[in-house]
């Protein structure tokens, strides 16, 4: 008989995890505390923006494998397996903020009928998994490994290929410290294993680094070739050049080495505060890492003023921006740069007129109308109309193919900030654009 499986929290992890572990034949049941996203879902509608993800979510809704519901209690007894899927956010001072895994491991406990596996795919630091069988195990008055076990699978999916990548990942890492809950992982990843995906069995721990230093490696190579970037610029090379010929190296790679505006999103900026952190709280000095995060935050406040300097000043002035998403495909507008730049530019006096094809309502939930200073448009065109200035924050497809003479002719200024490097300077600039990118 197939397991059944409960994942609670269907956001952009637990949703995609849902849709893809119904897909691979088990019955699964997405818990969420928000009612309106569970309604949208049971009525075949994503509550995010991915690719592919409606086609998916509709096709398992209608075989019957798939569900969702806002009761967690119920949902759990019926379980034998429970994903924990909810937000790890940042507390106030960097490190992870657990209380949304904490509730959910005491819900767990207060319904442990018969034995389950536990499987963390939350992003927690290290140790954490450790403490969701202490408080499952105090409060329910079960042994680990014979009452329920933990165990740690850490999602590595990418935000706007989330879909591609829960169905092609390039591992699965599982910790996980007894036979019984590892033929349970077996039996419900058994499509991936028809595919040769590779699996890493470790301990709890190794687990739950094992994301955090993929993370910090990531973030590390975008804060060093944004920096290197920079320096470029300065000294008249180009950035391009560089990276690709860095990349030539077999050791290197060529993956993540675009520089930009600093990376966003809900997991760099996140994760790498929570693993300095998690270094402060073990006397471990992770200078690399905090090194890292001061970059990052430098290089959103180099791109805002680069464009402040480009325009001669904002004040009175009207600014496009092209892009509030923090990487395309997504409308997931967490810690993206957007929203530090556009708070820049209000805060000099500009008028901003944005576009992005996917995140306005994410961004307008965070941000509002900065004041009034802030108006939504409809196209990129719209935007750009009477603008004296225009940055482009996300590289979405559609800015890489802009008509540059329209774009021009509708601007009343001629600067044009391309801070994701997506045009061609020489078209730009056979345009009629002040044109600027980054490191070239
Ligand atoms: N977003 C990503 O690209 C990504 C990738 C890898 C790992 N992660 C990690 O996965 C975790 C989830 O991230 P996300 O982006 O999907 O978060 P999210 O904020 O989009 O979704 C979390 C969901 O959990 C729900 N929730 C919270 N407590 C609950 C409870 N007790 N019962 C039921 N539902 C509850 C919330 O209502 C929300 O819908 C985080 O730890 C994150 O770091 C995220």
């Amino acid at each position: 008989m197939g397991k059944n499986i409960a994942v609670i929290g269907t956001g952009y992890v637990g949703l995609v995890s849902s849709v893809g572990l119904a897909d691979f034949g088990n019955d699964v049941v997405g818990v969420d505390l928000r009612k309106e996203i569970v309604d949208e879902l049971n009525a075949g509608r994503p509550t995010i923006y991915e690719i592919g993800l409606e086609g998916y979510l509709q096709r398992n809704l209608e075989a019957g494998r798939l569900s969702f519901t806002t009761d967690s209690d119920a949902s759990i007894r019926d379980a034998d397996i429970v994903f924990l899927a909810v937000g790890t956010p940042p507390a106030e001072d960097g490190s992870a903020d657990l209380s949304y895994v904490e509730t959910a491991a005491r819900t767990i406990a207060g319904n442990l009928n018969h034995y389950k596996v536990i499987v963390t795919k939350s992003t927690v630091p290290v140790g954490t998994n450790r403490s969701i069988q202490q408080i499952i195990a105090a409060e329910s008055g079960q042994t680990p490994g014979t009452g329920f076990s933990c165990v740690s699978n850490p999602e590595f999916l990418r935000e706007g290929k989330a879909v591609q990548d829960f169905f092609h990942p390039d591992r699965i890492v599982v910790g996980c410290e007894d036979d019984r809950a590892r033929s349970y992982i077996e039996e419900i990843y058994r499509a991936l294993y028809l595919i040769q995906t590779p699996f890493v069995w470790c301990n709890l721990e190794t687990a739950e680094l094992i994301k955090y230093a993929s993370n910090a490696f990531l973030a590390t190579k975008i804060s060093f070739i944004n920096e290197m970037a920079n320096l470029a610029e300065a000294a008249g090379a180009d950035i391009h050049v560089i990276a690709k010929s860095m990349g030539m190296d077999g050791r290197i790679s060529p993956k993540f080495l675009h520089p930009g505006p600093g990376y966003g999103g809900s997991c760099f900026p996140k994760d790498t505060k929570a693993i300095a952190a998690t270094g402060d709280r073990l006397g471990v000095e992770m200078s690399v890492v905090k090194a890292v995060i001061d970059a990052n935050a430098a290089q959103k406040r180099i791109t805002a003023a680069k464009l402040v300097q480009a325009a001669g000043g904002v004040k009175g002035k009207t600014v496009a921006v092209l892009g509030l998403a923090f990487k395309a495909e997504t409308d997931d507008v967490r810690e993206s740069p957007a929203l530090e730049i556009v708070e820049h530019l209000r805060v000099e006096g500009a008028t901003v007129r944005a576009y992005d094809p996917q995140a306005r309502d994410t961004f307008a939930a965070e941000l509002g109308d900065a004041g009034g200073a802030l108006h939504y448009c409809t196209t990129a065109f719209d935007a750009l109309t009477g603008a004296d200035a225009a940055i482009v924050l996300t590289e979405w497809n559609e800015f890489r193919n802009l008509d540059l003479e329209r774009a021009r002719s509708l601007m009343a200024g001629n600067v044009l900030f391309d801070a994701r490097n997506v045009l061609d300077p020489m078209r730009a600039r056979e345009a009629g654009f002040s044109y600027l990118s980054v490191g070239r």
